[in-house]
């Protein structure tokens, strides 16, 4: 069981470093991730490497039997290199060439940046490859810089020509013909750069699974070069609308599932979200919470101390989904900064403070854990039987700005179910639309807007019930629209689709929100009604269909009628 942090001991004087390894004994720490913002520091200019402070703080660490697990710090290049090769910082769509000043400003797709990326990881392998010390790498941090460059136009473009072939057919799949958009020469094609008003829907979801391959193709690039040293090679996952990471493509790709989880609403829902996502992305690999806050509850408008003993609390529910280890950002509060105000697990005031016993308490416990680790079962071993379809294409289609309503929210689409399912002690797996869904005996598809034939192929044939809700399964996968609205796997036909600006009460007396569709039944029947009577969710056998968002209480009702042992057993459900 790992339990440490990010370690930034370039911030901080030598004799600093011999506190803190005293203090990560007392706390029981035996893993940190030590250089991911360490590129000023071991390349300080053009050719000139220091190595020496990286070198005194791997072997006090291991003599310490505190392992590493080192990062390529690829996020954040130093200031010279932007000088260098201005044409590695990052354009905003608005032409904008970002300077250096912050993190993340690199373009992924620079040859410049591509080349010193393999440099810095060929230099760290050939000299800490071999150190006892080294547990695992950690490529980069948090991919997920968006750049709208010449090189990025240039790289768009070969994606492009592998995916879609030639150019009619790309242009058949983005509908070119609306609004004039026919292109007659790949050159013409541009990332979604700023522009007179809404941008070709299709181009955007084609130029996020760019981005995501883009960024995973350097990743991959330097993990093969780590790889001869035998260590684990992971990257942490962030989380947000921004993040352009096709999660389980990549998760084929890494050895180590590593997510970071800064929860804003409810502590113990979001952690077990966040949980079961990557347990479910890593499949049969291991995963970690490889970032959370020691000390530190963001709202909108504040920073806030985390109350006490939900620190322990968000870890364990990772521990429990099958996590290895529970490491946080940071170690040590930084003095200066951008993000100064980010506690760590030890904060300014020093370890005479309840964060710190808290992160010593949490080191023992989880040490205690380790050696009994037969009283920890693992949700991993204890295969759930619902599954929650996980699409990131779905999601990054819902943040297209041409939909029908600016209000739907693929995240909480999702959300809903998971919490209302973990509320009542349900074990959730995620599962891609078109992944093996045997096991399960529910599947419920959230909103989920573009779909494969393969997908949809998929759930007609699943062994359980599932459960679909509103506008899902409307568009392929290129965001054309599936004419004629069938579905008949659910047995009906969608008309139209009806946004609700105001809340109505549906048949069972609930409240429904955000979404109505008018449905024609064709073979299904209607298990609950708007107030017009006509259908709101229907049913066809095992497959049902939720053309509104419910509230929380109808949702919940739904899932146990779903869930009842009887309603398998007396083959109420009938066949499809
Ligand atoms: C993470 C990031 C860290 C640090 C942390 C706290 O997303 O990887 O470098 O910035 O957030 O804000």
């Amino acid at each position: 069981m790992y339990f440490g942090g990010d370690y930034n001991p370039e911030q901080w004087p030598e004799h600093v470093w011999h506190e803190d390894v005293a203090l990560m004994r007392r706390a029981r720490v035996n893993l940190v991730t030590l250089g991911v913002f360490s590129w000023s520091s071991l390349q300080p200019a053009p050719g000139r490497w220091e190595f020496g402070w990286l070198d005194r703080v791997v072997d006090l660490l291991h003599d310490n039997d505190i392992q590493v697990n080192l990062a390529t710090p690829t996020a954040s290049p130093p200031p010279w290199f932007g000088r260098r090769f201005p044409d590695t910082l990052t354009v905003t769509a608005d032409g904008t060439r970002l300077s250096h000043g912050s993190r993340d400003t690199y373009c992924v797709s620079a040859p410049a940046y591509r080349a010193a990326s393999k440099e810095l990881a060929s230099v760290l392998a050939d000299r800490y490859g071999g150190h006892p010390a080294l547990a695992m790498w950690h490529v980069h941090n948090e991919y997920g810089t968006w750049c709208h460059c010449d090189h990025v136009a240039a790289a768009f473009r070969v994606w492009l020509r592998a995916r879609h072939g030639d150019l009619a057919t790309l242009n058949e799949r983005w509908t070119t013909a609306f609004w004039s958009q026919g292109y007659s020469d790949w050159d013409e094609i541009l990332p979604p750069r700023a522009t007179q008003w809404l941008p070709n829907p299709s181009q955007v979801l084609d130029f996020r699974r760019f981005l995501s391959d883009e960024m995973l193709a350097h990743f991959t690039e330097q993990r093969d070069i780590l790889r001869p040293t035998g260590r684990p090679i992971t990257t942490n996952f962030a989380f947000g609308s921004w993040v352009p990471v096709d999660h389980w493509k990549w998760a084929r790709e890494a050895d180590l599932i590593a997510v970071d989880d800064y929860p804003t609403g409810d502590l113990a829902e979001e952690s077990a979200f966040a949980a079961d996502l990557a347990r479910s992305w890593a499949g049969d690999k291991p995963w970690i919470l490889m970032e959370q806050a020691a000390a530190v509850e963001y709202t909108r408008e504040r920073t806030l101390p985390r109350p006490p003993g939900d620190l322990a609390r968000a870890t364990l529910i990772h521990i429990e989904r099958g996590s290895i280890g529970a490491m946080f950002f940071q170690w040590r509060a930084s003095r200066g900064g951008a993000e100064q105000w980010h506690h760590g697990m030890v904060p300014h005031a020093g370890p005479d403070t309840r964060t710190f016993r808290e992160i010593a308490d949490l080191g023992e416990t989880l040490a205690a854990r380790a050696h009994r680790s037969a009283a920890l079962t693992p949700i991993k071993d204890r295969a759930p039987e619902i599954a929650i379809i996980w699409d990131d294409e779905a999601w990054w289609a819902l943040q297209s700005r041409s939909l029908p309503s600016q209000d739907l929210d693929y995240l909480e689409a999702v959300k809903q179910p998971h919490r209302l399912l973990y509320r009542a002690g349900h074990q959730i797996a995620f599962a891609h639309p078109e992944h093996d869904l045997s096991p399960y005996r529910l599947v419920i598809v959230p909103s989920l807007l573009p779909i494969t034939d393969a997908a949809l192929a998929n759930l007609a044939a699943c062994r359980g019930a599932v459960l679909m809700s509103y506008f899902s399964a409307v568009t392929d996968e290129h965001l054309r629209v599936r004419l004629g609205g069938h579905l008949p796997a659910f047995g009906i036909t969608i008309k139209e689709h009806r946004p609700l600006a105001e809340p109505l009460t549906l048949s069972d007396g609930t409240r429904a929100s955000l979404w109505s569709e008018e449905i024609r039944l064709e073979g299904a029947e209607a298990v609950i009604t708007y107030p017009d009577g006509t259908p709101a969710i229907t049913r066809l056998g095992k497959a049902w269909y939720v053309s509104t968002r419910l509230a929380d209480k109808a949702y919940e009702r739904l899932l146990t009628c779903l869930l009842r042992p009887s309603y398998y057993s007396t083959g109420t459900h009938g066949e499809r």
